[in-house]
């Protein structure tokens, strides 16, 4: 694939849509983490100081079908205003004679952030007039919403052909170089650590990197799921009923493909997922009838932590216990530790796995922290998204 980056075109006086994912949490009309907006800033500095007219747009949310005020973008215009110390104009709708005229009226250096796209469901439907209108605004395409780069939609998709020039933004041109690029052609020793609850979310995920990877260490629901497939009592934990089939088939493949599996061996159990209970630690094979797991365990968490060492390259997706209640959140913060004091190149996908990096306070130490949700996953599992193939100028 040849992607353009946003340093390879002229952009000055020119009309400039930037696809970002400003898809934040808002509590009563304030965005209460603006990590998304913050990844956008370079690109969108980028283009202002090379002159451009700066048009945003996103989606916020999953309106159905029509504006819904708690999923404005309004509060996201106040908060890029704050960060970028300049002032944002706000358009009160994406398309239409009203935008249209705020766009004519933008000089270089000025920057419109549209309502949230989503208000209108030709949006997600790729409607090509919808995808028309929008391209009618600009001159020039750049698509920095990684987070959004695994939906066909009319800003991630329909509209790039539309457009003459296109490119990638610079946060879309590090998650493609880390979550395709060195995924597929990581470092070795790679070691990859899957976590979180949803296993079924993460099948495709595993069976692509089952392949490239040295050492698989799953915990979480995911790692008890496993060990669920291997018919161990695990009293009245959380498992996956649905995914034990497939969960034996991948055991299977890792087998023949000689590929290492470690999963849990010890646990942090309690008998209800709750702050304040007595908790207390139990190996495979231990478990009482109401006994859940809710961490791993200390002899797991050694296990885990020296498959890391010397790794190359590290892959990390999903927390490994309850973390967001304290007595539950060892096991993965040591993770997260380890992560960061490895020398290995060291990726974090997913939105828990983000939050537990944060927790731990090792954020600047990982290489690379994908904002992306789905997406991260789908590029993990080895996809093209069809906002990223849009951007394909071969
Ligand atoms: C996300 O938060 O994962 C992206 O912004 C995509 O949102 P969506 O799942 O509503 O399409």
């Amino acid at each position: 694939m040849a992607i353009k980056s946003i340093e390879q075109l002229e952009l000055n006086g020119k009309r400039v849509f930037i696809r970002v994912d400003f898809n934040v949490p808002l509590e009563k009309g304030m965005v209460t983490d603006d990590t998304r907006i913050r990844a956008a800033l370079p690109t969108i500095r980028y283009a202002l100081d090379k002159g451009a007219k700066v048009i945003l747009a996103s989606h916020l949310g999953r309106p159905k079908g029509g504006p819904e005020p708690k999923y404005s973008l309004a509060p996201v215009a106040k908060r890029l205003e704050s960060l970028l110390e300049r002032p944002v104009q706000f358009a009160a709708d994406c398309v239409g004679p009203d935008v249209t005229r705020a766009v004519s009226g933008l000089a270089s250096g000025q920057v419109l952030l549209l309502e949230n796209l989503r208000f209108h469901p030709e949006e997600e439907k790729n409607h090509p007039r919808f995808a028309q209108q929008l391209a009618d605004l600009c001159d020039v395409y750049v698509n920095d919403a990684f987070g959004t780069a695994h939906r066909a939609h009319a800003s991630t998709e329909g509209m790039v052909g539309l457009v003459k020039e296109k490119a990638a933004g610079f946060l879309m041109l590090r998650e493609v170089e880390y979550l395709g690029g060195v995924l597929r052609n990581p470092p070795h020793p790679f070691v990859v650590i899957l976590g979180g609850a949803k296993v079924s979310d993460k099948i495709g995920v595993i069976r692509n990197l089952l392949h490239s990877a040295d050492v698989l260490c799953v915990g979480g629901v995911m790692g008890l799921t496993f060990l669920k497939a291997q018919r161990e009592n695990l009293g009245a934990s959380r498992y996956e009923e649905d995914a034990l089939t497939i969960a034996r088939q991948i055991l299977a493949e890792a087998f023949q493909l000689k590929k290492k599996i470690l999963l849990p061996v010890d646990h942090v159990v309690a008998e209800k997922p709750e702050h304040s209970q007595p908790n207390w630690v139990v190996r495979n094979g231990e478990f009482s009838d109401a006994e859940m797991a809710l961490d791993i365990g200390p002899e797991t968490r050694k296990l885990f932590i020296s498959a890391l060492e010397n790794a190359g390259c590290i892959f990390w997706n999903g927390p490994v216990g309850l973390f967001e209640i304290t007595e539950y959140a060892a096991g993965t913060i040591a993770l997260a530790r380890a992560i960061a004091n490895s020398k290995a190149v060291s990726i974090a996908g997913g939105g828990d796995s983000v939050a537990a990096v944060n927790l731990a306070g090792v954020a600047d130490q990982i290489t690379h922290i994908s904002t992306g949700g789905g997406a991260s996953l789908e590029m993990a599992e080895g996809l093209v998204l069809p906002g990223v193939k849009a951007l394909d100028t071969e």
